[in-house]
């Protein structure tokens, strides 16, 4: 079989880089020009006929910039005769906006897979999705990964217990209680759409010395810090957050810095380069989407 060509846009070529590695393959080339307007002329770097590609590309912040720079990679590659496109989208943006919350509201979500499917894209590879029911919006094959048992080998099971920062986050908090065996508890969390304020209302389960608090993402962080301060407050001497997609947005990295977290787990499928910070460590899921790739 061919070797597949792997193809990264800007917010992905560290990851896709490592595993490109893993399998002993070249990343090919691809040019990207920005014009003096803002523009951006991407061209595939090599020959792609009858070739089964992948792109990699986290639609994390600049989340417009990054999606349409996928969108031009993914004509690119069609109109060069790939055989096959593979998306790993290892962030997956809009994600969050799955139905209409208010009134009059525009579903973001549903806007993306169609483009991703009209464009041609065979398969998608994402990880910790904010719903398990995002794939089935896809009429394509969708690999939805995880990066909790990498968090799992992170944790010191020593007088130790799991922690939703909301209720939406029930089932992960489930699947690693059952892949760790330790208890949990879940925390009521209410959000303010207009001012965008988080509080920590209430938390109803086991909280034991040690807290591992397990999210999907960190954006603003305000919902990472409420949790750890309640936590601090009923008992617990230490905590962790594990989570998955580190986007790091606003005043993030100064408020977990300064928080009562005591540090902050996180994994590779957005870049951290330029936000890390003390307390600050990165896990990769290079060997998943290698495994994943390998299939
Ligand atoms: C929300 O339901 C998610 O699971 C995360 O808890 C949320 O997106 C984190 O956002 P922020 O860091 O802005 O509080």
């Amino acid at each position: 079989m061919a070797e597949l060509k792997i193809f990264s846009g800007n917010s992905s070529k560290k990851l896709a880089e490592k595993v490109c590695s893993l399998l002993g393959i070249k990343m090919s080339p691809l040019e990207i020009k920005v014009f003096s307007d803002g523009e951006k002329r991407f061209r595939i770097g090599e020959s792609v006929v009858d070739r089964d590609c992948v792109v990699f590309q986290s639609t994390c912040p600049p989340v417009d910039e990054n999606y349409m720079e996928l969108f031009f990679i993914i004509d690119g590659l069609k109109r060069s005769g790939a055989k096959s496109i593979t998306l790993v989208m290892p962030y997956f943006g809009y994600q969050r906006q799955d139905h209409v919350f208010r009134e009059g509201e525009a579903v973001s979500l549903d806007v993306v897979v169609k483009i991703v499917e009209s464009l041609g894209v065979d398969r998608v590879i994402s990880f910790d999705l904010h719903s398990i029911k995002i794939p089935e919006l896809f009429n394509i094959p969708f690999a939805h990964l995880s990066a909790l048992s990498l968090f799992a080998e992170k944790i010191n099971k020593d007088n130790a217990s799991l922690v939703s920062p909301d209720m939406g986050g029930i089932r992960r908090i489930k699947m690693l209680s059952e892949i760790t065996g330790l208890p949990y508890a879940v925390i009521q969390k209410d959000r303010d759409l207009e001012t965008g304020k988080v509080e920590a209302v209430k938390i109803e389960g086991e909280i034991h010395k040690n807290a591992f608090i397990v999210d999907d993402i960190i954006a603003s962080g305000k919902t990472i810090v409420v949790a750890s301060d309640l936590l601090r407050q009923n008992g617990a001497e230490s905590v962790s957050v594990l989570a998955t997609h580190a986007v790091l947005s606003g005043n993030a990295v100064s408020d977990l810095q300064k928080s009562s977290v005591d540090r902050v787990i996180v994994s590779d499928t957005i870049d951290t380069e330029d936000k890390s910070f003390e307390k600050l460590e990165v896990i990769s899921i290079a060997d998943l989407i290698a495994k994943e790739l390998k299939k």
